[in-house]
């Protein structure tokens, strides 16, 4: 509950979670020549202009996971895990990180939310 709350309150100060083009997105810690490649480009743009960065950090935990633990928890998994990720982006949920709940984001097309995925399949270590 504690968490939710946290949520909720790190929306209202969007400026102050990196709601906005934050330096804290990631782009600038690659330096294996990754941040070239168009597909994290795209994705990396779709992610910072919705509003994933209120929850969610590359490195660090904030009210849902690390992405790069995302990324290194599903590594090994099939494709269609991509499917299923862009899926949950879209309907949201919890339980799998934790109580914690990924609101729902059904204006986010299909296609834009798979981006976001390989984006952040490509921040594994
Ligand atoms: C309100 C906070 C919040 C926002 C906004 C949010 N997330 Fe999440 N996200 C979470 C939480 C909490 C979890 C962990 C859910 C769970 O435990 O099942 C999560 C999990 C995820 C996962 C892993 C899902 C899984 O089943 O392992 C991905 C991928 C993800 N988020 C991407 C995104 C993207 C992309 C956006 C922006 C469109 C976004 N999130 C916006 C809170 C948020």
């Amino acid at each position: 509950m504690k968490k939710i709350l946290a949520a909720f309150l790190c929306m209202g100060m969007l400026a102050s979670c990196g709601g906005g083009d934050s330096k804290d997105s990631g782009s600038t810690e690659m330096s294996d020549g990754t941040a070239d490649n168009p597909v994290y480009q795209k994705g990396l743009s779709l992610v910072a202009k919705s509003d994933c960065l209120t929850c969610h950090k590359v490195e660090e935990k904030l009210t849902g996971p690390a992405y790069r633990d995302v990324a290194n928890k599903y590594a090994s998994m099939p494709d269609t895990i991509i499917t299923h990720l862009a899926g949950k982006i879209r309907s949201g949920g919890n339980g799998v990180w934790g109580e914690a709940l990924m609101t729902p984001h059904p204006a986010i097309t299909q296609e834009d939310a798979e981006a976001m995925v390989k984006y952040i399949m490509l921040l594994k270590k």
